[in-house]
C-alpha cells in the first residue's frame, strides 16, 4: 500500500513545472509529492512556489527547503495535488480524514488544475462508507452533535490521545457515519447551511484529474 502511495504522489510531480505555484497537499500520498517536489527544488533547480494545506505539510515543505507563500499571497495556484478518502465515478470526493479539509478546500479554490493521488481501494461507487469529516466551531459544537444526531448521521467527535482533535483553524471534527450518501452535492449544501458548521469533506466535482495507482499500473482518470 506504502508503495502505491508513494507512486500516486511520484507520478503528480510530473504535472509540476518550473515557474508554477503549486498547491501541497496533506496525508500519507500527498507526502510523497512533496518529497519529490523537495527532491526537485533541491537536485534539479525547480523553481516552484508552494501554497500548503495544512500545519503538518508546512512543516515538510519548510523541512525540504520549498519556498512557500501564504493562500492570501498569490492571485491563483497553478496544480495543487492532495489525497483524498473516496472518490465516486462522478469525481465527488471525501476528503479530511487528517483533518485538514478546510484548508484543503481553501487552497483548492483558486486552483486551476486540481489533481488527487489515491491508491485503488479510495475508488468507490457511491460515497460515505468512509465516515465523512465536518468541520464545526468549537462553539456550540455539542447543539451540532445533537442535531446530527437527531437526524440518524451517527456522529462522533474526532478524538485524540490528548482529547478532542483541534483543526488548524481551531475547530473541532464530527465524523458522520453515513454509510452511503446518495445525492452528495444536495447533503454538501444542506451541511453548509447549518450555522456553526465551518465547512465538510465532501469536494463535490472540484478534481480535475485522479492519479490512481494499483497493483496493475497507474491510471489517470479525466473528468
Ligand atoms: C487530509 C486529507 C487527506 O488528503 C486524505 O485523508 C487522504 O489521506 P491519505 O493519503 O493519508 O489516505 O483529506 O485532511
Amino acid at each position: 500500500m506504502e508503495e502505491l502511495k508513494k507512486i500516486a504522489g511520484v507520478t503528480a510531480a510530473q504535472y509540476v513545472k518550473d515557474g508554477m505555484i503549486v498547491g501541497l497537499g496533506t496525508g500519507s500520498t500527498a507526502y510523497y509529492f512533496v518529497e519529490e517536489i523537495g527532491r526537485r527544488v533541491n537536485e534539479e533547480g525547480l523553481q516552484v512556489i508552494g501554497v500548503t494545506t495544512s500545519s503538518r505539510t508546512t512543516e515538510q515543505a519548510q523541512g525540504l527547503g520549498i519556498p512557500l507563500k501564504a493562500v492570501d499571497d498569490i492571485d491563483s495556484i497553478d496544480v495543487t495535488v492532495d489525497g483524498a478518502d473516496e472518490v465516486d465515478p462522478d469525481f465527488n470526493g471525501i476528503k479530511g480524514g487528517g483533518g485538514a479539509l478546510l484548508m484543503e478546500k481553501i487552497v483548492a479554490t483558486p486552483t486551476k488544475e486540481y489533481i488527487w493521488v489515491v491508491d485503488e481501494s479510495k475508488i468507490v461507487d457511491h460515497l460515505g462508507a468512509f465516515k465523512l469529516p465536518v468541520e464545526v466551531v468549537q462553539y456550540g459544537a455539542e447543539r451540532i452533535f445533537r442535531e446530527f444526531e437527531a437526524k440518524g448521521y451517527k456522529p462522533s467527535f474526532r478524538e485524540t490521545e490528548q482529547g478532542r482533535f483541534i483543526t488548524d483553524m481551531k475547530n473541532f471534527i464530527i465524523d458522520l457515519d453515513l454509510g452511503r450518501i446518495d445525492n452528495p452535492v444536495a447533503f454538501g449544501k444542506e451541511l453548509k447551511a447549518m450555522t456553526g458548521v465551518v465547512d465538510h469533506g465532501l469536494f463535490n466535482g472540484m478534481v480535475d484529474k485522479v492519479i490512481v495507482a494499483g497493483k496493475a499500473g497507474v491510471t489517470i482518470l479525466e473528468k
